[in-house]
């Protein structure tokens, strides 16, 4: 039988805020909501979530602050299938928030985020838990932690021979000499059109950025999709997004990169990883909160083969 490889999510875990308004405030506007919810978040709990909910055999590695969310985040990581073993719990700090608006007609968010005890997953506790992080064959990575912690996992799976994932969102924070470590340390750079920009700003035209990067960089385009370069048929790949009935975009793109990060793990081929994960991301979209629309695996067979 085919061994399933193993993911270790290296990330963020958050209470996610979210505000339901009309549409999103501008500077200095203040707009009723209709509803606000409480539920789970944070770029690397939902990316777990997403490769989990999938049936992916993933461990989270992170931190929950000293407070009533704490207990609530890791029983929903565990709920949903995560192996939550090596998640710290920080005295004195609060866990990760996030407040986020989202607009009713069109779906869109705007994001505040309060980083908590996810600044406490540093370089240390990295080198504290190499060795059940090495357990994994992929590692996948996004920028809520430290941007020396991303650094520092991106060495040691490069030493150590994993696949690493990193998902450079969101956009502001970008690890010290990250475009060497881009170049030599990681397998796929997943950022959104937004990120790309601010990592590549003399970039000629997409596409010619895709063929250089040779399959390693993948740009989601939100309701365009996803591009990249497809090196086993050296080709540019452009795989439109699924009409989808957007109620919330919020963990769209953790959706995308979990299901990806789900797919290599299964051993798929590149293209056919990222049509996987490009359905699973519109399926996401569909229903309220971050991780409350991502899909299981029949969901998106179901929708592969609806299209
Ligand atoms: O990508 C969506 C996530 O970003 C939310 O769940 C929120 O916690 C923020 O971190």
């Amino acid at each position: 039988m085919k061994q399933r490889k193993k993911i270790a999510v290296i990330g963020s875990i958050n209470m996610d805020l979210t505000a339901r308004t009309e549409r999103l405030p501008a500077g200095g506007e203040t707009v009723p909501a209709t509803e606000l919810l409480y539920a789970p978040g944070g770029k690397g709990a939902n990316q777990a979530v997403a490769a989990a909910r999938l049936g992916g055999d993933v461990t989270m590695f992170g931190c929950v602050g000293e407070d009533a969310f704490a207990e609530k985040l890791v029983e929903n990581l565990r709920q949903n299938g995560v192996d939550t073993t090596h998640i710290r719990s920080v005295p004195g700090v609060s866990s990760g928030i996030a407040m986020i608006t989202v607009a009713e007609a069109s779906g869109e968010n705007s994001i505040v985020v309060v980083p908590g005890a996810n600044r406490f997953v540093t370089p240390a506790y990295v080198d504290d838990l190499q060795d059940a992080i090495l357990q994994a064959d992929i590692l996948l990575l996004q920028n809520e932690i430290p941007p020396e912690t991303v650094a520092a996992v991106m060495d040691l799976g490069h030493r150590a021979g994993k696949t690493v994932l990193y998902n450079p969102a969101p956009a502001a924070e970008m690890p010290e000499g990250i475009m060497e470590k881009i170049q030599e340390k990681i397998h796929y750079l997943t950022p959104n059109e937004h990120e790309a920009a601010l990592l590549f700003p003399h970039i000629p035209a997409l596409p010619s950025l895709l063929e250089l990067y040779g399959g390693k960089l993948i740009v989601t385009l939100g309701e365009q999709g996803a591009m990249a370069w497809d090196s086993d048929r050296g080709k540019l790949l452009h795989i439109p997004a699924r009409p989808a009935h957007v109620v919330d975009t919020t963990g769209a793109g953790d959706t995308f990169n979990g299901a990806f990060a789900y797919a290599l793990a299964e051993g798929y081929a590149f293209a056919d990883a990222l049509r996987f994960a490009n359905i699973a991301a519109g399926l996401s979209t569909e229903r309220p909160g971050a991780q409350g629309g991502m899909p299981t695996k029949n969901e998106v067979l179901a929708a592969m083969h609806a299209v």
